[in-house]
C-alpha cells in the first residue's frame, strides 16, 4: 500500500498546533476533557453549520471516494444503510440524534412505505426537521426532542435503527446498546457511521495526542471518540451480530482537508477579531477544522496506514 501523502496545503501538524494555541489556548481546550458540552456546543454551533458547512442540514462528513466531483458525499451514509438492508423489511426506522434531519429526508423519500422518526436533544434541531419534512411534503417522518438513551416506548420496534455521528456522545455503550436491541425486532439491524479512536492518548506523541484531543474536544466529544474494541464488545453484550466493519477513513478526508484550509487563516485579520467575539463552542470550530484532518489522516510513517482516529461503519443484527 503506498503511503498516503497530504496535500500541499496542509499546515504541519506542529505549526498547526502552534496556530491553534495562538488563538484559542490548547491548554484552555484541554482543560474541558470529560465535561458534557453536548448542548451547548450545538446551541451555538447550529449557526455555523448552516452558514459554512451544509445549507440542506448535513451535521456529518461527507465521503468522497474520488467517484465523484467536490464534495457530493452527504448521502454515502445513508446509501450504505439502504444497500445493508437490501432485501429486509423496512417499515418502521429510527435515526438517533438525526440533527437537522438530512439523513431522515432522504430515508423518508426513498422509503415512502415506512415511518421514518429521529431523535435528538436540541429544540433547534427537531425545529429545523420538522421545516424540512413540511418543505418537501414528507408525511412519513417525524422528529421527537429527546435524548436517544431513552426511546420513546409508543414508537414500536424497528426494522432499521441508525446513526451518523452522533453515538460518539454517549457516555457509555452497553446499556445504550441493550436498549436499542430490545427496540430491534428480530432480524433488524442497527447500523452506524462514527470516528473511532485507534489509540489511547498515551500510545501517541505528544503532537498527535494533543491533535487528537482537541479534534474530540472541539465537537463535543469530551470523554474521547469509543474505540471499535468497546462498540464490538457493546454489539456482543447486547445479543446481536456483527454484520459489517468497514474503514471509509481515506473518505472524509477530503472533507477535512477543505476544512483545514479554511481554518489556517483565523489568525489575520477580520478572522481573527470574529473569533474573538463569536460564543466560545462556535469559534472552536476553528480549532476542530485545524485538528481534524491531522486527527484522522495516517500518522506519517506508520506502516499500517493508521491514524489517531478512523471513521468508520459498523452494522449488526438481532439473531431471528
Ligand atoms: C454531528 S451531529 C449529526 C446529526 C445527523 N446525524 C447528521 O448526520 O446530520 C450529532 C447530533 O447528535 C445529537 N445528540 C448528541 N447527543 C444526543 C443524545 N444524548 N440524544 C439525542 N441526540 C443527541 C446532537 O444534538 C446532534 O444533532
Amino acid at each position: 500500500m503506498s503511503e498516503y501523502q497530504p496535500p500541499s496545503s496542509i499546515l504541519p501538524l506542529p505549526e498547526s498546533l502552534a496556530l491553534l494555541d495562538r488563538v484559542f489556548g490548547a491548554n484552555t481546550i484541554l482543560n474541558d476533557r470529560g465535561k458534557d458540552q453536548v448542548r451547548a456546543y450545538y446551541k451555538q454551533s447550529l449557526i455555523g453549520y448552516e452558514k459554512y458547512y451544509h445549507a440542506r442540514g448535513a451535521m456529518h462528513m461527507a465521503l468522497n471516494d474520488g467517484s465523484e466531483p467536490g464534495l457530493g458525499g452527504f448521502q454515502k451514509q445513508v446509501k450504505r444503510f439502504r444497500d445493508l438492508m437490501s432485501g429486509e423489511k423496512m417499515e418502521n426506522i429510527l435515526e438517533l440524534g438525526s440533527g437537522a434531519g438530512f439523513n431522515l429526508v432522504w430515508m423518508a423519500k426513498n422509503f415512502p412505505d415506512a415511518k421514518v422518526t429521529g431523535i435528538d436533544l436540541l429544540p433547534d434541531h427537531i425545529g429545523r426537521t420538522r421545516k424540512r419534512a413540511k418543505k418537501n411534503g414528507l408525511t412519513n417522518m417525524e422528529a421527537r426532542e429527546g435524548d436517544f438513551a431513552s426511546i420513546p416506548e409508543d414508537l414500536g420496534q424497528f426494522d432499521l435503527i441508525y446513526s451518523v455521528e452522533a453515538l460518539c456522545h454517549a457516555p457509555e455503550l452497553p446499556n445504550l446498546f441493550k436498549q436499542i436491541a430490545a427496540r430491534l425486532r428480530p432480524g433488524g439491524r442497527f447500523m452506524v457511521f462514527d470516528s473511532f479512536r485507534n489509540f489511547q492518548p498515551g500510545e501517541l506523541s505528544e503532537d498527535y495526542a494533543r491533535a487528537m484531543e482537541i479534534a474530540e474536544i472541539t465537537v463535543a466529544v469530551n470523554s474521547g471518540f469509543h474505540t471499535v474494541p468497546a462498540w464490538m464488545d457493546a454489539v456482543k453484550g447486547a445479543g446481536l451480530e456483527l454484520v459489517a466493519d468497514e474503514d471509509y477513513n481515506l473518505q472524509v478526508l477530503p472533507t477535512l482537508v477543505m476544512l483545514h484550509e479554511r481554518c489556517i487563516g483565523i489568525e489575520g485579520g477580520f478572522k481573527r477579531v470574529l473569533m474573538k467575539t463569536l460564543p466560545r463552542y462556535l469559534a472552536r470550530n476553528g480549532a476542530a477544522g485545524l485538528m481534524g484532518f491531522h486527527a484522522h489522516a495516517p500518522i506519517p510513517g506508520r506502516a499500517d496506514g493508521q491514524g489517531p482516529l478512523s471513521y468508520r461503519c459498523i452494522a449488526a443484527r438481532k439473531p431471528e
